[in-house]
């Protein structure tokens, strides 16, 4: 059952969403307030699943109200009901903590949806959270080196950003960089561009893993994965959009499962979406990138990115803020877009639309293709920050391909 506390002034609207979600079998109303003070003390009360808030109330509105519900009972997920023409009300939403933000008049069908998600999203926040509590007192030593292999998500909250060519580069550097098995996975699932972008066979994909039906072993990933620039293994993303949809976040799991298992590290290209799938692996993933630009849109979506992560307790240091052409010529700089989204920007990536260009219509990686430009070297900086060196056995005065080797046997999986 998925308790709800309804918030709103107007009595006709409570007793309308209140008959609604009557009709819900996994719902259940739980109580009701009419202004944002009485809101809060309910909540304390009541403990809800789920708060649906009005925003215009007396006492208190319900953007103060969702800030103060926010600090004083996290565990109660803020759903934020508000009327056309209030849309700054969604970025302030959003900065108090809201979870979603369902704009007036919504249909029943969003509404339960809503709620369903937010729900859904709480509940893994808190499994995740006592998942990692034994980890993180086991020392950070186990954590790091335990026998499943690193996941590192690249993410954005825009499309057309650079996902898919630092997601692909990267990849193929860590293989180049640290001789460990990695394996790339295109998690855009509907436009996914990785088998363009390195020129594979699309013959299979993570869609027949999905037919297969049954459990994910290795045999069956072994031939679904194709195999990319320097032996770097890839699951490509269905041939199809409308596949798509059946990918479900429970595949992702055993997917990502399957593949730490048998891999060093794991790549994770994603679409610009929020959503059940992105989250899923963001729970496992020992680091998110987020990749922003200097442009207006870039630096609000990042901010969102950055807030949301945050609600899901990914701490900081799981970030890497990557800004990505970051020689365009802009109206604002590197260091107002820190002072924006508050985060520092981990590493800048140069626009060189002639390297990038010769390799993505090559279908080769520009980090193989030259590897002495700016741009690779950048790519080689993020893999060096996500495997520090230490981390692997460093022969000291040793020339390149040695220390490749003493990384490789750091790393080695038999
Ligand atoms: N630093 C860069 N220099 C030159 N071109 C870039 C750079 N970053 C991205 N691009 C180009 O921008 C386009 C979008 O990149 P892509 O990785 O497909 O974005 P996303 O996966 O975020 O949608 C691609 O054509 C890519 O070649
Ligand atoms: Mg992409």
């Amino acid at each position: 059952m998925i308790r709800v506390l309804i918030v709103d002034d107007i009595t006709s609207t409570l007793d309308n969403l209140q008959k609604l979600l009557g009709f819900e079998d996994d719902i259940e109303v739980c109580g009701t307030a009419s202004d944002g003070r009485s809101a809060i003390e309910e909540a304390k009360r009541l403990r809800p699943d789920v708060v649906l808030m009005d925003v215009n109330m007396p006492l208190m509105d319900g953007i103060q109200a969702t800030e103060q519900l926010a600090q004083e009972v996290p565990t109660s997920p803020v759903i934020i009901m508000s009327v056309q023409g209030e849309r700054d009300y969604l970025r302030r939403a959003m900065q108090a903590g809201a979870r979603e933000f369902l704009i007036k008049p919504f249909s029943g069908d969003e509404l339960i949806a809503s709620i369903r998600r937010v729900h859904h999203l709480e509940q893994k926040k808190e499994s995740f959270l006592t998942a990692q509590a034994p980890a993180a007192a086991a020392g950070p030593e186990t954590g790091r080196r335990g026998e499943k292999g690193e996941v590192f998500l690249v993410f954005s909250g825009k499309g057309g950003i650079g996902k898919s060519l630092v997601a692909s580069n990267l990849a193929v550097a860590l293989a180049t960089e640290t001789g460990a098995k990695v394996a790339l996975v295109d998690l855009d699932l509907q436009f996914g561009d990785v088998g363009v972008l390195l020129n594979l066979d699309h013959a299979r994909s993570i869609t027949d893993l999905v037919e297969a039906g049954g459990p994910v072993d290795g045999e069956l990933l072994d031939q679904v994965l194709a195999t990319g620039p320097e032996g770097i293994r890839v699951l490509l993303a269905p041939i199809s959009p409308e596949l798509a949809d059946l990918v479900t976040a429970d595949h992702v799991r055993a997917v990502m499962e399957e593949l730490r298992r048998s891999f060093d590290f794991i790549v994770v290209d994603t679409a610009s979406h929020l959503g059940e799938l992105n989250l899923e692996v963001i729970e496992s993933a020992t680091k998110v990138i987020v990749i922003t630009a200097l442009t207006i849109p870039a630096v609000k979506d990042t901010k969102l990115t950055l807030k949301v992560l945050d609600s899901l307790n990914v701490d900081h240091g799981r970030i890497v803020l990557l800004l990505n052409r970051s020689d365009a010529h802009a109206d604002f700089n590197k260091d107002a877009v820190e002072q924006n989204v508050r985060f520092s920007i981990a590493l800048q990536m140069a626009h060189d639309p002639r390297v990038v260009g010769n390799a993505v219509n090559r279908g080769t990686p520009f980090v193989t293709l030259a590897p002495e430009a700016e741009i690779s070297r950048s790519v080689r900086e993020l893999v060096s920050r996500l495997v520090p060196l230490e981390q692997s056995l460093t022969v000291v005065g040793a020339g390149t391909s040695e220390r490749k080797k003493s990384r490789l046997f750091g790393f080695g999986r038999g």
